[in-house]
């Protein structure tokens, strides 16, 4: 498989389907890569996912670094996205550019994401113009999470024009594809059919160009409440609580080591 590359993504606008998956880490970085995705998101949903946070807000820079360094050591061929997170864009033009800057350089990622549509249009074009690709985020927007009052669906009703002006705005800011989250999948469908950067769905129907989940939900790890959008394509939890059960067992028994797992 080749190098999966910004032009390429663009590239793929109306044809063969993106995929995309979030990953935190070394080893399931390797895995995702080595099964053939074609973006790797080093998502601010680590917050949540790896690090036990209530929601994404108290995510740092350092953290994103930290993290997607350890991914960026595992992908051969695919893209790696670092989501910036909240409050590293959001104070000024030159914070958010800065911040890009230097996420860009420690991590080795290839393009930054960032939540928001036409409040974030300014802080998109000077991201753009110093040539970092920039992936937006709009409709369900976890940083905002206080102010939606939870995590709900975005987009409905009359709320739909807002929507479609959040699209319009991120593309002509210089966006190279969207994100839409937890929005209608007729919205979805208009929003991608007006577009000429490609959309990438979570929550948001099968119209889209391309697909992104959190990769511990599609892997059963998480064991909590999932969203509707979610789809567990395995149950890993399960699986390993039962492996490390019977390890407890077995030393506790003195079954593990035997003879075949000691040296001589
Ligand atoms: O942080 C994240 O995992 C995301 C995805 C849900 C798109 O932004």
């Amino acid at each position: 498989m080749e190098k999966v590359t910004v032009p390429g993504i663009r590239a793929r606008k109306g044809g063969e389907k993106i995929t995309m998956l979030t990953a935190y880490d070394f080893v399931f970085g390797g895995i995702v890569d080595a099964a053939g995705i074609d973006i790797i998101l080093v998502g601010d949903s680590v917050g949540n996912v790896m690090l036990g946070y209530p929601n994404t807000l108290p995510v740092t820079v350092d953290e994103m670094i930290h993290h997607t360094k350890a991914v960026v050591n595992a992908a051969r061929t695919a893209m790696v996205v670092i989501d910036m997170p909240f409050m590293s864009y959001h104070e000024s033009i030159e914070q958010a550019r800065r911040n890009a800057g230097r996420m860009i350089k420690e991590s080795g990622a290839e393009v930054v994401k960032l939540e928001g549509g036409v409040r974030v249009k300014d802080a998109i074009k000077a991201i753009v113009d110093i040539d970092i690709p920039v992936m937006a985020h709009i409709g369900l927007t976890p940083q905002s999470v206080n102010r939606m009052g939870g995590y709900k669906v975005q987009g409905k009703g009359a709320a739909e024009e807002m929507l479609i002006e959040d699209a319009l705005a991120v593309e002509e800011a210089g966006a190279f594809s969207v994100v839409l989250e937890a929005v209608p999948r007729d919205a979805a469908k208009k929003i991608t059919g007006m577009l000429s950067i490609p959309t990438i769905g979570i929550g948001a129907g099968p119209d889209c160009d391309g697909q992104v989940l959190v990769l511990q939900d599609l892997l059963g790890l998480l064991g909590q409440f999932r969203p509707k959008f979610v789809k567990s394509y395995v149950n890993i939890r399960a699986e390993a609580e039962k492996g490390i059960k019977q390890y407890i067992e077995e030393v506790k028994s003195g079954a593990f080591p035997d003879d075949s797992h000691s040296f001589h």
